[in-house]
Parts: C-alpha cells; sequence; structure tokens
C-alpha cells in the first residue's frame, strides 16, 4: 500500500482539471467544467468536472471518481498504475511499505520465470525436428522464428517443472504465473503446456508477459493461453505491440490471430497486432489510440469473424479512432491471403479499404438483386439504415448521394428515409432513457446497490448522509467522535454500509482517492454520485441529524423482500 501522505501529495499536485484537459476539451460554466466524455459516445456534453471537489461525474453515462479513477479509466490502468503515473507527471517518488514491495515481487517474480520458460521453450524447438517441420510448412523462416521468439513445449508433463525447480521455482510460484497446474491427485506441479507451439506475449516494455501455445495437429482446444496473473491481463495487452508500435503512427492493422500478425510481420507489415483469444475489449481499442489514429479491421471473411469486425467497429469508434474494413476475397484470413496472393496483393487490399459504410453497402448489394424493382426497394431500405447509423451528417450526405446513384433513386426521398429513422431512432432511445431513469430511481436492476428497492426511503437517506460525509470531512469527524449518534449497523444496506465503514475508518485524513482501491468502478461512480449530488448543498448539524434519525426510523420498518414489493405493486394495480 501506498500511504495516505503519498496519495494525498499525489492528488495536491494533479489538478483534476489539469490533468482531465489533457483528454477533454473543457469548458467553465461557474464552479464546474463540461465536455464530451471520453468514456461514451456523446454530441451534447454530459461530462462535468468539480472543482471545488476534484471529482468528474457524467450524466450520461454515469462515469466518474477523483483524478485517480479518471486516470485508470482513461490509461487503462490498476489503482497501482494510476498513482504511478499521476506521481510521474508531477514528479514525485512513490516511496514503498513492505506489503508493496511484496506485491511488486510477485510480478518481477513471474516475468523472471516467464523469460526462463520463454527460453526454454526456444531452445526446445530448436531441437524438435517435428516442430520446426510444422512451422516450415506453415511458412515461417528462422529469422521469424527467432524474431518472434516461437517456441516448443515437448509432450512431457514435467520438463519445464523440472528445468524451473533446478532454477530454485517452487510450484506454487509456477502456478501463480500458470506455467503449471497442481494435480489434485497428487498434490504436485505438472506443465500447463505440452505438446504445443508457444508464442510468447511481450509487452510494450519489451517483458514476457505471458503464451499461447498451438497444438500441431487437429486435437483441441487448438490454443492454449496464459490466464490472468499479477505480471498479465489479457483484456490489456495485445500481442506484437511491442513491434507494431513503433511502425504505426499512419495505422495500425487488427487481426484475429496469432499467425495472421506473424504473417504480416514477415511480408513487411509490421504494424499488425491481434487481440489475445478474446474479443477486442475497450481498454485495448484506447490502448490502440495511444499509438495510431486508424485502425484496419482484418478479421476472418467467415460470418463469425465479420461479426466481431462489427463489434470492433463500434468500439474502435468509441475510443475516437477512425476504422476502416479490409476484405478479402479467396481466402479465409490475412495469413492466408498473403500465402495465396502475396504481399502486393495485400497491399492493394490495405490501399482499397473500406469504410463501414461502403462495405456494408457493397454486401447489400451483393446480396439483393438490384435489376429488380423489389431489390432496388430492399436494398435502399438497408442502406437507409446503415445511413441512419452514421453519427456525420457530412458522411451521410456522401452516402445518400452514393446510394442514389447506384441505385437510381432520387437522393432527396432517400433523405427523407433516412430523416424519418433517425427521428424514430432518437424518440425511441428517448423513450428507452426515461425507462431507464424511472427503473433506476425505483431501484430496479441496480446491481451496484441491490438492497436499494427494499427499503427506498432509508436508503436515500444513507445516501445523504454518505454524500454530506463525502463532501464535508468535518461529518466524519463528528460520527467518530460520537457528536452524531450513528453507527454502522444503522445502515440498511450492505453496499451503503461497506463505504461508511471505509469513510470512517480512514477518519480525519479520509480522501475520497483511497476508495479506488476498495471499490470496483461502477461502484466508485455511485459513490462519486452521492457526494455530486451534495454540491451547492448548505449544510449544517441539524440537516445531517436529521438524516440519522429518518434513516434510523426508515430502518426501523421492516425492510421488505422482492417479493412482497411486487405483491404490494400487484395489489395496487389491482385495486385501481
Ligand atoms: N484462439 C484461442 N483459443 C482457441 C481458438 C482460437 O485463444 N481455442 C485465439 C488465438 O489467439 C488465435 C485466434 O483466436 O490466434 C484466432 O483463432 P483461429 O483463427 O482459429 O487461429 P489462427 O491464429 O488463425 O491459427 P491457425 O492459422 O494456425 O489456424
Ligand atoms: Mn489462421
Amino acid at each position: 500500500m501506498i500511504s495516505k501522505e503519498v496519495i494525498e501529495e499525489i492528488k495536491y499536485r494533479n489538478d483534476i482539471e489539469d490533468v482531465i484537459s489533457g483528454y477533454v476539451a473543457l469548458k467553465r460554466a461557474g464552479s464546474n467544467s463540461n465536455g464530451l466524455c471520453p468514456f461514451h459516445s456523446e454530441k451534447t456534453p454530459s461530462f462535468t468536472v468539480f472543482r471545488s471537489s476534484q471529482s468528474f461525474y457524467c450524466f450520461g453515462c454515469g462515469a466518474g471518481g477523483d483524478v485517480i479513477t479518471f486516470i485508470m479509466k482513461a490509461e487503462s490502468l490498476d489503482y497501482r498504475g494510476a498513482l504511478e503515473f499521476l506521481a510521474k507527471r508531477a514528479g514525485i517518488t512513490i516511496t514503498e511499505d513492505e506489503r508493496d514491495k511484496e506485491q511488486g515481487v510477485r510480478r518481477t517474480r513471474v516475468l523472471e520465470m516467464n523469460r526462463e520458460a520463454a527460453r526454454f521453450f526456444h531452445e526446445t524447438l530448436k531441437n524438435t525436428p517435428e516442430a520446426l517441420k510444422y512451422l516450415a510448412r506453415r511458412g515461417l523462416d528462422g529469422a521469424t522464428i527467432k524474431h518472434f521468439g516461437i517456441g516448443y513445449a515437448p509432450e512431457s508433463f514435467n520438463a519445464l517443472t523440472n528445468h524451473m525447480h533446478k532454477l530454485g521455482y517452487t510450484d506454487e510460484e509456477l502456478k501463480t504465473a500458470f506455467l503449471a497446474g497442481i494435480s489434485e491427485k497428487t498434490g504436485r506441479a505438472y506443465d500447463y503446456f505440452r505438446k504445443r507451439i508457444i508464442f510468447p506475449i511481450i509487452n510494450t516494455t519489451g517483458e514476457v508477459v505471458a503464451f499461447g501455445g498451438r497444438v500441431t495437429d487437429d486435437s483441441k482446444p487448438k490454443y492454449l493461453n496464459t490466464s490472468d496473473t499479477p505480471a498479465f491481463k489479457k483484456s490489456k495487452n495485445l500481442f506484437a505491440l511491442n513491434y507494431a508500435k513503433s511502425h504505426c503512427a499512419e495505422r495500425m492493422i487488427l487481426c484475429e490471430g496469432y499467425m495472421d500478425v506473424i504473417a504480416l510481420h514477415a511480408a513487411g507489415f509490421q504494424n499488425a497486432v491481434a487481440t489475445l483469444g478474446t474479443a477486442l475489449t475497450a481498454e485495448q481499442a484506447r490502448i490502440m489510440k495511444k499509438y495510431t489514429n486508424t485502425v484496419l479491421i482484418s478479421y476472418d471473411s467467415d460470418e463469425a469473424g465479420q461479426r466481431a469486425a462489427n463489434k470492433a467497429f463500434t468500439l474502435l469508434g468509441e475510443a475516437g479512432l477512425e476504422t476502416r474494413i479490409l476484405r478479402m476475397e479467396g481466402a479465409k484470413d490475412p495469413d492466408e491471403y498473403i500465402k495465396k496472393f502475396g504481399k502486393l496483393k495485400f497491399q492493394n487490399v490495405i490501399d482499397g479499404s473500406f469504410t463501414r459504410f461502403d462495405y456494408k453497402f457493397l454486401k447489400i448489394i451483393s446480396e439483393n438483386d438490384i435489376e429488380t424493382t423489389q431489390g432496388r426497394v430492399k436494398a435502399a431500405a438497408l442502406a437507409c439504415e446503415e445511413i441512419a447509423n452514421t453519427p456525420s451528417s457530412v458522411e451521410r450526405e456522401i452516402y445518400i448521394g452514393k446510394t442514389a446513384d447506384k441505385l437510381n433513386i432520387s437522393a432527396d426521398s432517400l433523405k427523407r428515409d433516412v430523416n424519418r429513422l433517425i427521428s424514430r431512432r432518437t424518440r425511441k432511445e428517448q423513450k428507452e432513457q426515461t425507462q431507464k431513469i424511472i427503473m433506476e430511481s425505483q431501484g430496479y436492476a441496480d446491481r451496484v446497490n441491490p438492497d436499494r428497492i427494499k427499503n427506498l426511503k432509508a436508503n436515500s437517506a444513507e445516501e445523504m448522509i454518505l454524500g454530506i460525509m463525502l463532501k464535508f470531512h468535518e461529518y466524519i469527524k463528528g460520527v467518530n467522535s460520537g457528536k452524531f449518534d450513528l453507527k454502522a449497523e444503522d445502515f440498511v444496506s450492505d453496499f451503503s454500509r461497506k463505504v461508511f465503514v471505509a469513510v470512517t475508518e480512514a477518519g480525519e485524513d479520509f480522501d475520497i482517492g483511497i476508495l479506488n482501491e476498495k471499490f470496483t468502478e461502477a461502484e466508485m461512480a455511485r459513490i462519486i454520485k452521492m457526494q455530486v449530488l451534495r454540491e451547492g448543498l448548505t449544510v449544517n448539524d441539524k440537516i445531517f441529524a436529521d438524516s440519522v434519525n429518518t434513516l434510523k426510523e426508515a430502518g426501523r420498518k421492516n425492510t421488505l423482500s422482492i417479493e412482497e414489493i411486487i405483491n404490494k405493486k400487484r395489489n395496487k394495480t389491482n385495486n385501481k
């Protein structure tokens, strides 16, 4: 743990408005500042920075927190990483205490083990002719094998484990690194990767953080991957980013598979990366945004690949990236395409990359016979759907023109259809939004605080109390000194109680920053909301004491079970 004093110092020297303006164009409005939320796509600013309480809250998506939460989200860092980031920004050195050092040791130890294992796998490959033959058959030459540090895990339950034991690593450590499993029967470690080609995953600072292992035949599963360890988070890493990061100023190529990336790099496209056996995450999209402006999606041409490409389009767009899609005909993935048609042809594919609309439009045209009236009507309707999905009005104009030309329909009537779709969708969204707000205010589907609905009165008192304590720290002191008679047991919902305990335990030197460690992002946002809703509120002891009384009174009434609430509602409607 980093000490409270250091956290305070870090926050003090990183003014929230100053930090956030590096990410969001903020406009001052009174004591707050507003801008477009970087965490969801929006056209009108609902992202607010509260200068006095040094916090932010988005009234659109509900994201919120302090400067540490912001950096955690914006830079895809964990709590510790965000503190280091901000410390560096302010020129502060973090002094570690013992427990923290231990964490660091665990990570360092895993990284050491990984490097050792990578070396072991690479050496083993050199001595395994069948594995080398397999790679040669897939078109990988010696230079590529070396460049990516590719290796081979032998068909043995203890080859790596024995090797690592000799170097002083314990079973427990091997398990933490995901290099070994522990047998339930014997209680002993066994190699996790066996009889597989090994692809080391190397982060941007050159550390071996994980491995992917592919079978050399048709056995299942085709790939095994390292799960999350103290040194690795799947959702925050990209394969080959260590190389791609210096070749992607203009654009980056995003693939599905290790083999695609390797084939592309070998052919001179060193700006290719891949996700690690999972769908693209928002965190990965944000990481890509740090290195490039444009992403070329180069997924498999099968249906699953195209569906994934669609999702990637949205995520990348939300991260503020320009996106294009590569259309490869006659091959199932980039690896096969390069093998079959060569790198010049692939360059042509890149040069002819499609925007999302062009890509969809081509598909619409090919799937509908536009020589028939019926086909044209259908194609026009589908194209309008697609155009209505495009946020930029300039782009919509261009696409309407294209569609009009191709289908020989007047641009005016297309435009009317598109506008009708847009307003219908806006109405629907507004309705859904209202519905959502009503549901939320009634406490339904509340994942952060599921107890809320059971006793709304007690819960709003709890939120008032906590909001005041979070905003005006003298009330924390007041509670701890017994000036106000309030105990953890008085709280009705588990969530509020947990917040109360965290706040009162920290006592006088409470800072909202320390909550980042104990609460999830969603919980953090809720906590900030409690505080934010008390902005501009004049608080005095009487108001606080009244809230405490309200809580106690409401808490004494039995809280209702969900069944009781539903029954009560039903009776009410029946009586109408
Ligand atoms: N993947 C995985 N687990 C599986 C199958 C796939 O983690 N059981 C991940 C791997 O990261 C793989 C990617 O999904 O690289 C794409 O899968 P696929 O297209 O099946 O594999 P390729 O990498 O194309 O491998 P190959 O060309 O050797 O078939
Ligand atoms: Mn493949």
